[in-house]
């Protein structure tokens, strides 16, 4: 089946590194065949970090970021073809969401800024690559994000329950997908996830994030502080939105911040940061959910996870793997999803969700090896 077994790639702004996932559509569920992930080195990841906040970029290192992602992508590509056994040739097609540095989908001249150069991952592998997924949205008037929830529809979507689907990643988001299909699909980024517990441990702690939420388990959540995050107006603006690290920063952390605070405390408060705004968010956007399908690393942060349950009970949280799916295989597998809708010329973005005008095929296809059969 030369057309159905497809790659996802996906590299979120946690900077963590990359997922990849050979996924099987044969059926009418999609199937994970294979995962591999590769991480970032550190020195990679720190200069990416970097970029991400600095106000000016020297071009031509960024020009070089693009093709060390692109290899680096296409090295996980080759690595998780190798572990699997998987004859290149047997596979449609790479969908790749690069490394987000930028993303203003507001203001003048709206852009967001994927590095990963399709050109590289195509010719090293030999396999037709699908980039570039966000700017023909923004393009469309659009935010260029989230582009997960249609594919959450199509994976999830569950005639007898009304479903929420939160991707706990750098950011957060939520898909709320009523059981009647006469309602549109809905959803949006609701503010940071993991993105300032990491680097809250990572400065304190000396780890890239806090395994299981062990550390903020252990302190007091600062009420004060709390509030006074909460109030950012990011978490009541209505949707549709999209955030990422331009303003989810610690800098916007410390501004909060009287310096006297303990710093164990300070990530108990940052985890109820994330669980209330989730959960605040699934209050005001879908009232109605029974019940909520945790993806994304922040799955694995088993302290969040429970003050989300917390906040939504008596609704049921629970990571999709009760559902036959790897919570850090489901990000990748859109994305082998989202290509597959572009070669197939079918649209990727949902309006109601992004704001675009219409939806759209997105993203540009880079072709593999010449007369490989497919
Ligand atoms: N065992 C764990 N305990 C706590 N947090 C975890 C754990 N495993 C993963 N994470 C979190 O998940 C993040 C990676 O999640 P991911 O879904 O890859 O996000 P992104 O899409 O932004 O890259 C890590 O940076 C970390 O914050
Ligand atoms: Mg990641």
């Amino acid at each position: 089946m030369a057309d159905a077994r497809y790659i996802g790639l996906m590299s979120g702004t946690s900077l963590d590194g990359v997922d990849a996932l050979l996924v099987d559509f044969t059926a009418a569920q999609p199937r994970a065949i294979a995962s591999h992930y590769h991480p970032y080195p550190a020195e990679l990841r720190s200069e990416l970090l970097t970029l991400c906040h600095a106000s000016h970029i020297e071009l031509h290192r960024l020009a070089q970021l693009d093709v060390m992602l692109g290899e680096l992508y296409a090295a996980a590509v080759r690595e998780l073809l190798n572990t699997s056994r998987t004859d290149a040739n047997t596979v449609a097609a790479i969908g790749s969401h690069g490394q987000t540095v930028r993303h203003h989908p507001a203001g003048p001249h709206p852009y967001t800024l994927q590095l990963g150069d399709p050109n590289i991952i195509a010719e090293r592998t030999g396999i037709t690559t699908v980039a570039d997924f966000r700017r023909r949205d923004i393009a469309a008037g659009g935010q260029g994000a989230p582009l997960v929830p249609a594919f959450h529809a199509a994976l999830f979507r569950h005639a007898g329950r009304n479903r929420v689907i939160l991707n706990l990643g750098g950011m957060a988001n939520i898909t709320v997908l009523p059981r009647d299909t006469a309602i549109p699909v809905t959803g949006f980024d609701t503010g940071p996830g993991n993105v300032l517990l990491d680097g809250w441990a990572a400065r304190h702690r000396g780890t890239p994030y806090d395994a299981g939420g062990a550390w903020a388990a252990g302190g007091s959540v600062l009420p004060a502080l709390l509030r006074r995050l909460l109030a950012d107006p990011y978490f009541t603006a209505p949707p549709p939105k999209s955030t990422g690290r331009e303003r989810f920063h610690l800098e916007w952390l410390e501004a909060q911040l009287e310096g006297t605070e303990d710093p164990q405390d300070v990530q108990a408060t940052l985890l109820e940061l994330t669980a209330r705004s989730v959960a605040q968010a699934i209050a005001d956007h879908a009232a109605n959910a029974d019940e909520i399908l945790v993806c994304g690393g922040g799955a694995g942060n088993g302290a969040l996870m429970q003050r989300i349950g917390f906040h939504l009970a008596p609704r049921a949280v629970h990571s999709t793997l009760h559902h036959g799916v790897e919570p850090q295989a489901v990000e990748a597998m859109a994305f082998a999803w989202l290509a597959r809708q572009t070669l197939c010329g079918e649209a990727g973005n949902l309006p109601a969700v992004t704001g675009a005008r219409h939806p759209v095929v997105l993203g540009g296809i880079y072709r593999g090896r010449l007369n490989a059969d497919r």
